[in-house]
């Protein structure tokens, strides 16, 4: 199917509303029809104005402009969409209520590592839905011991602690690191601190915000969480001053930057992060909620530098887009820290989860999705990197973790709403940055026919 073919023929074009075949005075004019009439010409405005001149997908209608108005009436103004309204998802497509098909690379941010919808991801969960969902740690259930045998001998650690999102994967590598500081370092009480690197993300709780650098994540929140240290990303030399406190008992890092623009670190970064904790008795959390699982070409983002860290995190594609499942992989020394009653959540090692999350990694291991994600990532590189300078500043990445700097000449978002027209989803950040991070199931064909929407949207800003 062509990405521009219109979902069916009653579609209403906003081209098509302002050309001949519709005007105002072929509308019967009744005052309800007028009234509605005068609400459709204001909506497809709107979109026409954001669309700029591109005139290939031209089918938003008044479906779309109904589902944005409900969100922002009756919603949070916490994100700031790109206004698109989707509502199905299959392999590296999305669709929106008009039936345009679109590529979509952000992968809600690296979560729908197995495209969306994987058939396999989603047998686990109605299988397991219609027998046991939820039980509470309060009592054993016979899938978690399952996941748990699964995820431990997969990523080789002792023992896993099962939560649901991201950020609380973060939070726990946080106490779990806060405990072992007095319990195994023996750090005097309350003086432990953990080390975060300057442009870091990993969500919007207190303590996330808390270590962050980014003003529009901590600004307006304070107080801060103490005991929280910072150095710059990708700077040995600061971490081993920071290190001289022998208070310090974690360093927190993501192996790549991912929000914050996919930052690469240079090579031999995480090796010398690895030997300066095990020289200082510092434990290494590597953050791998985005970078892991196969996105940027191998299952762990660290096994590129052959190191091991003391936590992982992992989140996101832990359980394919499909339910949210996060976990801290540890061994004995750090996880027997914390004892019963010490942590946990209703929902962390619910069966549902459990066995969506077994499914998920089969499928990466099954589909060969990080050999994949490495020869695609390089195609797209090789591809981008073809464009013209004075429009695509940067290109960079690993596997299918990528971002292009855009000139300043040319802001990000028009970019993006482009793309959008043309059928392909991305999402600028920190205003000149695109990140191209497509679910990694993807094939040679759909990669190139996704390129040439890339390169052509981007020539058209020549
Ligand atoms: C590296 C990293 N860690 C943690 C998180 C937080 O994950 P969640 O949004 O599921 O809480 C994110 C989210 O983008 C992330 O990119």
């Amino acid at each position: 199917m062509n990405t521009n073919e219109r979902a069916n023929d009653e579609d209403v074009s906003c081209y098509s509303l302002f050309g001949s075949s519709y005007s105002e005075q072929n509308i019967a004019s009744s005052p309800a029809v007028t009234t509605w009439w005068k609400s459709i010409t204001e909506n497809v405005e709107q979109v026409c104005a954001q669309r700029s001149s591109v005139r290939t997908i031209a089918t938003q209608t008044n479906k779309s402009q109904e589902v944005f108005k409900r969100e922002d009436k009756f919603g949070a103004h916490n994100y700031h969409p790109l206004p698109v309204a989707l509502e199905k998802g299959e392999g590296c497509f999305v669709w929106d209520v008009e039936g345009n098909r679109y590529f979509d690379y952000l992968s809600a941010y690296s979560a729908c590592n197995q495209g969306h919808c994987h058939p396999k991801i989603v047998k686990a969960l109605n299988d397991q839905a219609s027998k046991l969902t939820l039980t509470s740690r309060a009592f054993y259930n016979d899938v978690l011991g399952e996941f748990e045998e699964y995820i431990t001998k997969l990523f080789k650690y002792d023992k896993v602690l099962p939560m649901n999102t991201g950020v609380e994967g973060g939070e726990t590598a946080c106490k779990l690191a806060r405990k072992w500081a007095y319990n195994v370092k023996k750090v005097p009480d309350n003086q432990a601190k953990i080390i975060f690197a300057a442009g870091n993300f990993w969500g919007r709780t207190l303590a996330a915000i808390s270590s962050s650098t980014d003003p529009s994540s901590y600004a307006g929140f304070g107080p801060y969480m103490p005991g929280f240290g910072m150095v710059p990303y990708d700077d040995l030399g600061a971490l081993e001053r920071e290190f001289q406190d022998p208070n310090v008992c974690a360093f927190m890092v993501e192996p790549i930057q991912g929000e914050a623009g996919v930052v690469v670190p240079s090579e031999g970064y995480l090796k010398g992060v690895r030997e300066l904790c095990t020289k200082y008795n510092v434990l290494w959390i590597a953050d791998e909620v985005q970078t892991g699982l196969c996105r940027t070409g191998k299952m762990l983002c660290v096994e590129h530098s052959g190191v091991r860290p003391d936590m992982l995190v992992l989140g996101k594609a832990l359980s394919g887009g499909i339910f949210p499942v996060s976990a801290v992989l540890a061994d004995d020394e750090v996880m027997l820290t914390i004892k019963p009653g010490e942590h946990g959540s209703t929902y962390g090692g619910n069966p549902l989860g459990c066995k969506v999350a077994i499914a998920s990694l089969e499928v990466l291991l099954e589909e060969k999705l990080a050999d994949n994600a490495a020869k695609l990532g390089e195609m797209l590189r090789k591809e981008l990197n073809k464009l013209p300078k004075d429009v695509v500043k940067v290109v960079r990445g690993k596997g299918l973790l990528n971002a292009i700097v855009i000139s300043e000449k040319f802001d990000a978002w028009d970019v993006c709403v482009r793309l959008r027209d043309n059928g392909l989803l991305a999402k600028p950040t920190h205003g000149d940055i695109i990140r191209f991070a497509p679910p990694l199931v993807m094939n040679e064909e759909q990669l190139m026919e996704s390129v040439n929407i890339i390169k052509s949207t981007v020539m058209s800003f020549n």
